[in-house]
């Protein structure tokens, strides 16, 4: 039986396996709202060049906005032998207004261009969204930057402590990161603004189509200037799916110190109960699941992004139905970033912030030894080599009284080259104010970090 949309050329019916394994229709139907857009903004097109009749366009309208209704609904009934959304929406719109007339509204495009604008449609929709929140996400961190500018917690390196820094500083870089994120996606979004529709399958078509007109109506900066690339380019697709690999390179860290920081060896933060769970056999156990599930989502958003490359790697023009398989990927890359960033805000909102042990890690690990150090360089006009050598006998000394350089009482004791003045520098609180390069860990640093991070945000 040929009953296939594309069945003309074809004696015998399709196997029943491969309607199957062809089918895409449970994964792009996701694609519905921007299909039925699509068709709204070419049939307008088709009729301001005379192609369509004003009668049908309304028809074709009328009908459209029915099918997505029976979808929002629910009263749709999808068939995978329908193969997929497009195929699927167009039949629909065939029963309801005719085929006499249903039949023409593909004049002058091809699945090919149509599947490329309805993608790049959800593409955009989802850049707005992603960007939308990791606002939200960096106001968050920004409250907490605006507390706790006088909170002091050790820095590391090599996770071990290295200077003290106070919490805003520290929260600051993680926001200075989603800053740029948003930028990549601004960037990406810019590079994505071409509208594909009206290439057709790959070469144009011999209508006198305005692919201005349509790209303008779906709020598309421009059109695509090649019909062949038209129709092969996913780079939008892959850049969403970097972008959002890169967002969880910079949430994954992050949720992996809150996993350190919230442990009973760290004790820096407490995680509210209600985003964290217990054990089914320790009675005891409060477990940072939200941020062990984003650390580990980064696998399948990475995963998604290296499948994308390796299906378009070496693809000939123009389209390839290899291409089918560029939306799963990128429809739960795009969910997975969303939940995350989500579930993510809400609970740092509601993070615990232990001064006291922040302070008391400090103690530890002789965090000052660097200003000791710039102290006899500025003060005493010794070069840097010879000063960090001093400070290295100064904590030699310190470990061997079993105390941390903090906790000295006369620094003249072990080394005449320092002066009363020398003491003050045994103070974290001094410490951090006592830096003074641009984007350092002062207050007044961080002051300007907020404003600049304020002023972005109410940019967008
Ligand atoms: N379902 C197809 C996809 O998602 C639509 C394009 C089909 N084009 C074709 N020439 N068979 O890629």
């Amino acid at each position: 039986m040929k009953n296939e949309m594309w069945s003309g050329r074809f004696s015998g019916a399709s196997d029943e396996l491969l309607k199957e394994f062809n089918a895409s229709l449970n994964v792009d139907k996701t694609l519905f709202n921007e299909d039925i857009q699509g068709s709204i903004a070419h049939a307008t097109m088709l009729e301001s060049c005379g192609i369509l009749k004003k009668e049908e366009l309304d028809a074709i309208i009328k009908g459209l906005e029915q099918v997505k209704s029976e979808i929002e609904q629910g009263k749709f009934v999808f068939d995978i032998k329908d193969e997929d959304i497009h195929m699927a929406i167009e039949k629909r719109l065939s029963e309801i207004i005719g085929s006499e007339i249903g039949g023409r509204l593909h004049t002058a495009r091809s699945r090919n261009d149509q599947v490329a604008t309805d993608f790049k449609l959800f593409v955009k929709k989802s850049h707005i969204e992603l960007l939308k929140l990791l606002k939200e996400l960096i106001q968050t961190m920004l409250e907490h930057a605006k507390v706790h500018k006088k909170t002091i917690m050790p820095s590391f390196t090599h996770l071990q402590h290295a200077q003290p820094v106070s919490f805003s500083f520290y929260i600051l870089a993680y926001a200075f990161m989603l800053m740029r994120d948003i930028k990549r996606l601004q960037n990406s979004l810019e590079l994505a603004d071409f509208s594909p529709l009206g290439s057709c399958a790959c070469a144009g078509t011999s209508y006198a189509t305005n692919r201005e007109l349509s790209a303008e109506i779906l709020e598309f900066k421009d059109i695509m200037p090649n019909a062949m690339d038209g129709v092969s380019d996913r780079d939008f697709a892959l850049d969403l799916l970097y972008d959002i690999a890169v967002i969880f390179t910079h949430t994954s860290r992050l949720c992996e110190e809150m996993i350190l920081f919230s442990s009973s060896e760290f004790s820096f933060i407490t995680i509210s109960d209600s985003f964290s769970t217990g054990s089914s056999i320790m009675p005891q156990k409060k477990n940072p699941d939200v941020c062990e599930l984003i650390r580990g989502k980064t696998g399948r958003v990475y995963g998604n992004l290296i499948s994308l490359l390796t299906i378009m790697k070496a693809l000939p023009l123009a389209y390839n139905k290899d291409m089918q398989e560029d939306k799963e990927g990128l429809f739960d890359s795009v969910k997975t970033a969303k939940d995350s960033l989500i579930i993510l805000n809400a609970m740092l909102k509601e993070i615990q912030i232990n001064k006291e042990n922040m302070l008391n890690a400090c103690k530890k690990g002789h965090l000052l030894a660097t200003d000791l150090a710039d102290y006899l360089v500025r003060e005493k006009n010794i070069p840097f080599r010879k000063a960090h050598f001093i400070v290295g006998n100064v904590v030699a000394q310190a470990e061997a009284q079993g105390i941390d350089i903090s906790e000295i009482k006369d620094l003249s004791k072990i080394d005449p080259v320092f002066d009363e003045k020398a003491m003050e520098l045994l103070n974290f609180e001094f410490s951090l104010n006592s830096k003074q390069s641009e984007g350092s860990s002062s207050i007044a640093s961080v002051e300007k970090q907020i404003q600049i991070l304020e002023g972005f945000i109410q940019n967008l």
